[in-house]
């Protein structure tokens, strides 16, 4: 086995080639490297060919992988552009994370059960796996009030993103997914990691459906090219695109799965931010609890990216093939993967849940709409086609016939502002890049009047 393996360091030009910025031959020197814009990604010091090894292989699964997670490759591309300009004003409107203080309300109430962990009677220890009971009620009656969500049927979690590998555990390596294209990037690669797809060709990996969504189909995909998925990850309000499906789409799509047999993973992580008569749930449309389940998060809605708190709905009505509940498999999966999110972040959900709570909560999502407000009319004003925006945190910003890592390059290099190359979301992101909306005021703004500049 010593020998034989052929190691790809984040550094070396076979990454590079992988991720397609340009040819390895053309990256022969840092000079050339640095006139074409594309930089160096140096955070990972290259494996020492002397080095002790294991005799443990590594998973196959993960080689199969594509570089780096698309945020981390960012996170590189934009440490490399301050090494470069070290006295760069940069402003990020690329990851996604929130940047808005948590209110006071929901800090408040988590201040209180932590300062209660010092005390005899206010201490606990490991709680239930599944959540506390009071927390579990909060979001069935917050969320899914007359929808036919019990209390039981909610799993709290650290987050949506954890809840999405778990539910790639119970479903196991012999399944086939289907993912919107573009999607978040997290369905496919933990659908790869569990070895349900195979290689990687042509920006795809094989065994994975991917349904195209684009402004020609409304950023709905065509139901009927889909070949026998078996798992059909659907996120609404969409991440990269910001659109949002409307209830005869949902419609459409329940029935979909019921006809094919298939599994909805519906990912609700952004439906607060729906200001028009889109389902917030999937639970809302007839037949779902048949065959979905639905993943949400308190990370957009009240800063909660650092804190982690999530949940999953799965309905009792859920049945496999052999009639087994879904649901049970699962509280087994959260019973061993997981031990109950954190006392102290559960206390800050039930305080989001309040009635002041829920209006902290609407107004923060309110300012970072505000913001999308900004971005859209920078960019339309500029003569782009955008998209989204309405009832997402992001913008969906199409440049017609050029390579979305290139235009990310571009708006780094000129304005100091970090967007997300739509291409890392799915092939059919190519050609557009993500702006977030999740940034101070006059960051926004300050963005805006740089993208102006660039592009007028
Ligand atoms: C669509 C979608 N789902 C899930 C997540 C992850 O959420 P969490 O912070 O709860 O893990 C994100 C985060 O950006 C997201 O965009």
């Amino acid at each position: 086995m010593n020998g034989s393996t052929v190691s790809v360091s984040l550094n070396s030009p076979q990454f590079l080639a992988r991720n397609s910025f340009t040819s390895s031959s053309k990256l022969k020197t840092d000079t050339s490297r640095r006139s074409l814009g594309i930089c160096k990604c140096v955070s990972s010091p290259p494996t020492e060919q002397t080095a002790y090894t294991t005799k443990v292989s590594r998973n196959a699964n993960m080689a199969k992988l594509q570089a780096g997670y698309l945020f981390p490759e960012i996170a590189r591309r934009r440490g490399a552009h301050l090494l470069k300009y070290p006295d760069a004003q940069v402003i990020s409107l690329g990851i996604g994370d929130t940047t808005e203080p948590i209110p006071d309300v929901i800090t408040n109430a988590m201040a209180e059960r932590a300062r209660a962990l010092s005390t005899v009677e206010g201490y606990s220890g490991y709680g239930a796996e599944q959540g506390e009971k009071k927390l579990r009620s909060a979001i069935a009656s917050a969320y899914y009030k007359d929808l036919g969500i019990d209390e039981s049927d909610i799993f709290v979690s650290d987050g949506a993103k954890c809840d999405i590998s778990r539910l790639q555990v119970l479903f196991g390596s012999y399944v086939k997914i289907a993912v919107q294209d573009p999607s978040y990037p997290a369905y496919v690669d933990s659908s790869v990691i569990m070895g349900q797809t195979g290689l990687h060709e042509n920006q795809r990996y094989s065994n994975i459906e991917y349904m195209r969504c684009d402004p020609q189909n409304g950023f709905f995909p065509d139901l009927s090219l889909i070949s026998n998925a078996d798992v059909i990850f659907f996120c609404s309000p969409n991440n990269p695109t910001g659109s949002a499906a409307t209830r005869e789409q949902l419609t459409q799509l329940v029935q979909y799965a019921k006809k094919t047999g298939s599994i909805i993973v519906y990912d609700s992580a952004y439906a607060m931010y729906i200001s028009d008569d889109c389902p917030r749930s999937i639970f809302e449309i007839d037949g779902a609890k048949e065959v979905a389940i639905e993943t949400s998060s308190f990370s957009k809605y009240a800063g909660f990216t650092g804190v982690r708190l999530g949940w999953t709905v799965v309905p009792k009505e859920l049945l496999f093939s052999d009639g087994f509940q879904v649901a049970k498999d699962f509280n087994r999966i959260v019973c061993t993967c997981f031990n109950g999110a954190s006392n102290i972040a559960q206390a800050g959900g039930l305080a989001c849940l309040s009635p002041e709570g829920l209006k902290a909560m609407q107004s923060t999502i309110n300012f970072y709409k505000e913001n999308t407000q900004i971005i859209m009319d920078t960019f339309t004003k500029l003569g782009f086609d955008v998209y989204g925006g309405k009832n997402a945190p992001y913008v969906w910003v199409h440049f017609p016939d050029r390579s979305s890592w290139d235009v990310f390059a571009e708006i780094l290099e000129k304005a100091n502002v970090v967007t997300t190359p739509g291409s890392g979301f799915g092939p059919g992101g190519e050609g557009f890049v993500r702006v977030s909306a999740f940034g101070h005021r006059e960051n926004v703004l300050e963005a805006s009047r740089r993208l102006s500049q660039l592009y007028n």
